[in-house]
């Protein structure tokens, strides 16, 4: 009698893990992507990088620890207690960087990136760590989708960003509005602030300001016109606009976008309390809010920002270069998607999916997938569950076009079984001639397609 292997005990999936709460848990405002929610984000990553390569951004891969020099002079106002900094070796200061975009610069200086004669379309996806203070939609370690536009000095390339937020947000079934507004040039914005300060000094607005309203007032101006306490949102209603200070410069560069905007059919809101929180912006800035299916605002906290840093790359020791860019929060817009099959690989239609029963089947399966991923086949397979059952349900799940399904009886019989998921109709098909038949299916597929061109349906292309 062949003796029983020793199985290690495995716990019931229902029964806790942790032995008590000394067990190491996560820090607070971290997150976890497990089970489904992890294989949506993968898929989300994969989405922003498709978009990425379908408007010509080359990829870029920047460390996630930088010097604290790289950030300290262009950070988004009062963030330095946001920042997560660390001391290394030889006492030199490192960050956690909070955003990626002054990595991207420096890499773009660091390796001579400028391309003759255009402007460097660069993306990079990858993790951004903020110390915020705890609430909804804010982690301590979110991801980006980040797009920058180097050289380029003109409107278009701000439209150019902002159709491709849309059209990410568009395709995922995300309703969002941009807000955008223009914060004209250095000269401007100190005129400006100074007419600003001026007004809240009047007939004692100041003192119905919010406590960091008041303090920050002598610090930062703009800061003023995005707070959201209620006071003062109701004080900032009388207060002189920016709009109204623009250069003639300025003023043509955003007429020009919102132009472009409406030529592209891109709903926008002018928002002259739009700031963003950084210090590097000048002209253009512009966020993705997310709206109700009737248009009406949502929430406040938003799926994507960005704008045009045209000093930015000089201030971080580069020759002056235009740029302009954007950064979508994965976590966010992951958030927002009500239809998760858009993110289960659904726009594949070609899917061939492996099933498997019994150990030796297991194996042969293995082999197959190998042998059919080698002659381009779409093929996926169950890694993880021995049911048939569950691995069915799987291929169910990712809209798998075909079935192969392999067990102890097709190995003695050198077959395996096809099963067209749509029709459920299954033919044995002998196994040496399963390439063959799969090509011969998809040529059937795309012929039953073209008769349609021609004729009925898809007919006047
Ligand atoms: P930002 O507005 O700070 O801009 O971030 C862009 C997006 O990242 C936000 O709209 C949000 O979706 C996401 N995000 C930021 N912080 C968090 C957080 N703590 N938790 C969850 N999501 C978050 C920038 O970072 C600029 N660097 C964008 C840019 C690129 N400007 C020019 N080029």
């Amino acid at each position: 009698m062949p003796r029983r292997k020793k199985m290690m005990p495995v716990a019931p999936a229902s029964m806790p893990l942790r032995k008590s709460d000394k067990t190491p848990s996560r820090l607070l405002g971290m997150k976890d992507w497990v089970g489904a929610e992890g294989a949506y984000f993968d898929n989300l990553v994969q989405q922003a990088r498709k978009f990425a390569k379908l408007y010509s951004f080359s990829p870029v891969k920047t460390p996630v620890l930088e010097t604290y020099d790289l950030y300290k002079k262009s950070v988004r106002r009062n963030a330095d207690k946001e920042f997560y900094a660390i001391d290394g070796d030889k006492s030199e200061r490192m960050i956690l960087r909070p955003e990626i975009t002054q990595g991207i610069i420096r890499a773009y200086l660091e390796n001579n990136l400028p391309e003759t004669g255009r402007a460097s379309r660069l993306y990079s996806v990858g993790p951004i760590f903020r110390r915020e203070k705890l609430q909804t939609g804010h982690y301590r370690e979110s991801t980006q989708f980040n797009m920058e536009i180097l050289g380029d000095h003109k409107p278009l390339a701000e439209a150019l960003l902002i159709t491709v937020a849309h059209n990410f947000f568009s395709e995922l079934q995300i309703k969002t509005q941009v807000q955008i507004n223009s914060l004209g040039n250095a000269e401007c914005r100190r005129e400006y602030c100074a007419k600003l300060l001026a007004f809240y000094r009047e007939r004692g607005r100041r003192s119905k300001l919010c406590r960091s309203c008041q303090n920050n007032m002598g610090k930062n101006c703009l800061s003023l016109l995005d707070c959201k306490e209620d006071d003062c949102v109701k004080a900032r209603a009388e207060a002189p606009q920016i709009a109204d200070h623009l250069p003639a410069e300025s003023r043509e560069h955003f007429t020009k976008t919102l132009e472009f905007l409406d030529e592209l059919n891109i709903g926008y809101n002018f928002n002259p309390y739009l700031v963003r929180g950084l210090n590097y912006y000048n002209d253009t800035v512009f966020e993705f809010w997310p709206v109700n299916d009737d248009g009406s605002i949502l929430g406040k906290t938003a799926l994507a920002g960005g704008g045009r840093y045209d000093s930015l790359v000089e201030q971080l020791g580069g020759l002056p270069t235009p740029a302009v860019g954007l950064a979508i929060g994965l976590e966010r817009t992951l958030a927002r998607v009500r239809d998760k099959q858009l993110l289960t690989g659904a726009a594949e239609d070609d899917i061939v999916f492996i099933a498997q029963l019994g150990e030796p089947a297991r194996l042969k399966s293995l082999q197959l997938f190998d042998e059919l991923r080698h002659a381009g086949f779409n093929v996926r397979q169950s890694f993880v569950s021995d049911s048939l059952k569950i691995q069915l349900e799987e291929a169910v799940a990712m809209r798998a076009k075909t079935s192969l399904i392999l067990g102890r009886k097709e190995i003695m019989d050198g077959t395996i079984l096809m099963r067209d998921m749509d029709s459920g109709a299954q033919e044995t098909v002998v196994y040496k001639k399963i390439k063959e038949r799969l090509s011969r299916k998809d040529k059937l597929v795309e012929k039953k397609f073209n008769n349609r061109k021609e004729g009925g349906l898809y007919g006047g292309f």
